[in-house]
């Protein structure tokens, strides 16, 4: 039997890639879809202004956008909403007793919130748990992190594990569809570079403190690494490429961390990569264009792992950011949901 989901935010670039993606889902069914008041009563083909490279699918086409108040048909919602607004509207669904698997950075830091990658710290779901008595109403908050970390720590996961990290430092080249629709204007970023993205160098320093921290008597004893991140936006449509260097604390050689991208589990669910990660050995990969969508979109791809002459290690990571960096990451966490018994919504 299908799960009833709802899409907070169905009409942006990440509520976009949720249509698309739920809509094809074995295990979820789209029965409600959601935005701000000027969506709110209309069709959603009326509503959007449909950017995927796929049609709108029929199921969809046809519903009506609602209001994102939690009287919503649905046992789980995607959140896809607008920073400015996630926060409220989200923690209102929770306190109403749904499960909200969401993209926004509103609850992602609260101590109680998981801040999920299931491959890397599915151990944090256990603050669920803990979560659910804030609300007192079955419902919860999951979220998985900004799209541009997700890679990141993704990528130093395996090596964080095996060797150990004490320092990061990375640089981002990331696309324009991560500032959403229709985010920056053509003529600022046609040709050219913007040296800059608000709160993002924060967001990367501080999640991946959190993600890659251990879970201990309900709480997470963050991960104690220095990360300095330096972002920028480049004329690329989908996938963020980053640059990072590593200083780890033991030592290791370079076959040994090739070989440490390759052990990290593939937990075998429907929206799962075949590979997590694949390093190649190509010295120009990887690339946006070339690599972002392998394994629908949801691997990360590393590559040209070389000395550093500062700290250990230099490599280049590539994850597709409305894919595996928000819709992808956010269908991974339902189905972990689903596949280890939280699905069950119960009413206050
Ligand atoms: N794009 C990415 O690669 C990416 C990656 C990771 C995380 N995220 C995060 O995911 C969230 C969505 O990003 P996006 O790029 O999809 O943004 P977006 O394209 O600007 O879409 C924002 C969505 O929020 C809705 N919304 C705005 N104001 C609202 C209100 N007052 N009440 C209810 N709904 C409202 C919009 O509905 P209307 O159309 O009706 O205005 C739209 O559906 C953000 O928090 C973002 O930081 C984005």
């Amino acid at each position: 039997m299908k799960i009833k989901a709802g899409i907070l935010g169905c009409t942006g670039a990440v509520g976009q890639k949720l249509v698309s993606l739920l809509s094809a889902h074995p295990d979820f069914e789209i029965t409600e879809i959601a935005a701000s008041e000027n969506s709110a009563g209309k069709k959603y083909v009326e509503a959007v202004n449909w950017k995927e490279q796929t049609q709108i699918p029929d199921s969809v086409k046809s519903m009506t956008v609602k209001k994102c108040e939690p009287e919503l048909d649905a046992e789980i919602l995607f959140s896809g909403l607008d920073s400015s607004v996630a926060g409220k509207i989200e923690a209102d669904f929770a306190k109403a007793g749904y499960i909200v698997v969401s993209n926004s950075k509103n609850h992602r830091m609260e101590e109680d919130v998981p801040l999920v990658i299931p491959e890397v710290n599915a151990e944090h779901f256990n603050l669920i748990d803990i979560q659910k008595k804030r609300w007192n109403s079955g419902g919860f908050i999951v979220t998985n992190p900004n799209c541009s970390t997700i890679a990141l720590a993704i990528s130093l996961y395996p090596i964080h594990k095996k060797f150990g990290i004490s320092k990061v430092m990375v640089t981002t080249m990331q696309a324009i569809s991560g500032a959403g629709y229709p985010g920056v204007p053509s003529l600022d970023i046609l040709g050219n570079v913007i040296p800059h993205i608000k709160d993002e160098e924060e967001k990367i320093q501080t999640e991946t403190q959190k993600i890659l921290g251990n879970y201990e008597n309900g709480k997470i004893n963050f991960a104690g690494i220095k990360v300095s991140a330096a972002c920028n936006r480049v004329p690329v449509r989908d996938g963020h490429t980053l640059s990072v260097s590593v200083e780890l604390i033991k030592k290791a050689s370079k076959e040994e961390i090739i070989k440490s991208f390759n052990q990290i589990e593939n937990f075998g669910y429907a929206f799962s990569p075949e590979k997590v990660i694949e390093y190649t050995d190509d010295p120009y990969r990887p690339q946006p264009l070339l690599d972002g969508n392998l394994d629908k979109g949801m691997r990360v791809t590393t590559g040209n792992l070389r000395k550093c002459n500062i700290l250990d290690w230099k490599f280049t990571a590539l994850g597709h950011n409305t894919i595996r960096g928000a819709a992808g990451a956010a269908i991974l966490n339902a189905e972990w949901l689903i596949h280890n018994g939280y699905t069950e919504r119960k009413k206050k």
